[in-house]
């Protein structure tokens, strides 16, 4: 057993997933204590009665700081090989990305590298970026595929999530997203690309998923809906076969243009929509009027230098669930840190400190289902926390570029940073 005693703050976040006009509700403890045991929280309250109470318990001294819930970064492409660095330069003499990928660049090209790389390359890739996010706070993580487009490509890279999974420390959620580029061999004919995901990869991957981790639940199953990737039916498509054979839904939605996709994932009862850039108040509507979280990704618009950010404001007055992710990739958004996302939605979103945190924690939980489970420190969650190198929860969003992170605890085990 052990307690974290002498918190000046604990951010509990304490009552579940936090729509619109409640967003931003820190539950804060002061002269707070949390006990662990077995890897969960068994308790939170004043230091001093939780140190009469538990009197055996080992002790760590938060000296005063804030401890809050391990970010959850619901939205992520962390596993690749290669980099894209030479595109950079490209973007940096004014080449849209969307073109790029046109010309058999962006995804594509990390496609090219990642299906020549065995599983044992990708996770040595991948691991140094999965311990950059866990030492800046993350503790569980989505991870799509995506750079494979064939079916044993994409298992490749299920495989890489699920080893780095089990690897650890860091918990990642897997996500399969076969429909994030037409390939290259089906250039011409991508309603027949759009044929063998329905028809063969969806249901390769429930087989491949059924034999090899069974005791696991299913990935989510993500599309990029755009122009120069798939339309709207085409997503609907994908979409409704994924639903069909149980797979929970995501979809990648209005990051450069509006095709629909924010009202699509909220009548088929997606778990999140995300990007919504270009997202319309009617579609904005429709997300609050539905369970589908909306998940901004201000790393991408900045990491591409464009002025647009995810209507957020609009989103909070609708009473949408809004969440945050690093959308980590080599070409959009390479950037393991929560906090400076953080950083970003405070400034270009006009978010307050307080509903960042929120929208990183418990409903970053919420846009993988998992709010029962991580998202905040309450009895019977999982241990999942960090303790920061500051007394005021507002040096987050406030302060970017350094990290605030002094030890992070992962299903009860202290881990220091740096
Ligand atoms: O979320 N937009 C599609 N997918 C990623 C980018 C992936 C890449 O460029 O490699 C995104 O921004
Ligand atoms: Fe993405």
């Amino acid at each position: 057993m052990l307690i974290v005693h002498n918190a000046g703050q604990i951010l509990t976040l304490a009552g579940g997933s936090q729509r619109g006009h409640s967003l931003g509700n820190l539950g804060i403890v002061e002269n707070g204590a949390v006990v662990i045991q077995s890897g969960q929280v068994l308790a939170v309250g004043k230091s001093d009665s939780l140190l009469a109470a538990y009197p055996a318990a080992e002790r760590y001294d938060a000296g005063g700081r804030v401890v809050m819930p391990g970010f959850v970064d619901p939205h992520t492409h962390l596993v690749w090989a290669g980099d894209r660095a030479d595109e950079f330069s490209l973007r940096q003499q004014g080449k849209p990305y969307m073109e790029i990928l046109a010309m058999g660049g962006g995804i594509l090209s990390t496609v090219r590298a990642t299906r020549a790389a065995s599983v044992a390359q990708l996770v040595t890739e991948t691991r140094p970026r999965a311990l950059a996010a866990f030492n800046h706070g993350t503790t569980t993580m989505e991870v799509k595929t995506g750079y494979g487009l064939t079916l044993e490509s994409e298992i490749n890279q299920l495989r890489a999530i699920v080893a780095l999974d089990q690897e650890g420390p860091l918990e990642l959620i897997p996500t399969f997203m076969g429909a994030h580029a037409v390939p290259p061999e089906y250039q011409d004919q991508p309603d027949e690309y759009v044929d063998l995901l329905c028809q063969e990869m969806l249901p390769g991957i429930y087989a491949w998923w059924q034999s090899e981790a069974p005791h696991l639940p299913l990935p989510f199953v993500d599309v990029f809906c755009e122009r120069g990737a798939f339309d709207l039916a085409q997503s609907r498509r994908i979409l409704e076969a994924a639903r069909d054979l149980g797979f929970p839904l995501k979809i990648h939605a209005d990051e450069f243009e509006n095709l629909g996709g924010a009202a699509l994932a909220a009548a088929l009862g997606a778990v999140s929509a995300d990007h919504l850039v270009k997202t319309s108040p009617k579609d904005i509507k429709a997300l609050a009027n539905s369970e589908t979280v909306a998940v901004s990704l201000p790393g991408t618009p900045f990491g591409l230098n464009e002025a647009e950010f995810t209507p957020a404001k609009a989103l909070i007055e609708a009473d949408a669930l809004l969440a945050l992710a690093t959308d980590i990739n080599p070409g959009t958004s390479w950037c393991e840190s929560m906090q400076f996302i953080l950083a970003l939605a405070c400034r270009k979103m006009g978010l307050s400190p307080q509903q960042a945190i929120a929208a990183a924690t418990i409903n970053a939980a919420a846009a993988l289902k998992l709010q029962n489970r991580v998202g905040s420190i309450e009895p019977g969650k999982q241990a999942d926390l960090l303790i920061l190198n500051v007394n005021d929860f507002r040096h987050l969003g406030y302060r970017f570029g350094t990290n605030l992170v002094s030890h992070v605890i992962k299903r009860g085990k202290l881990f220091p940073v740096g």
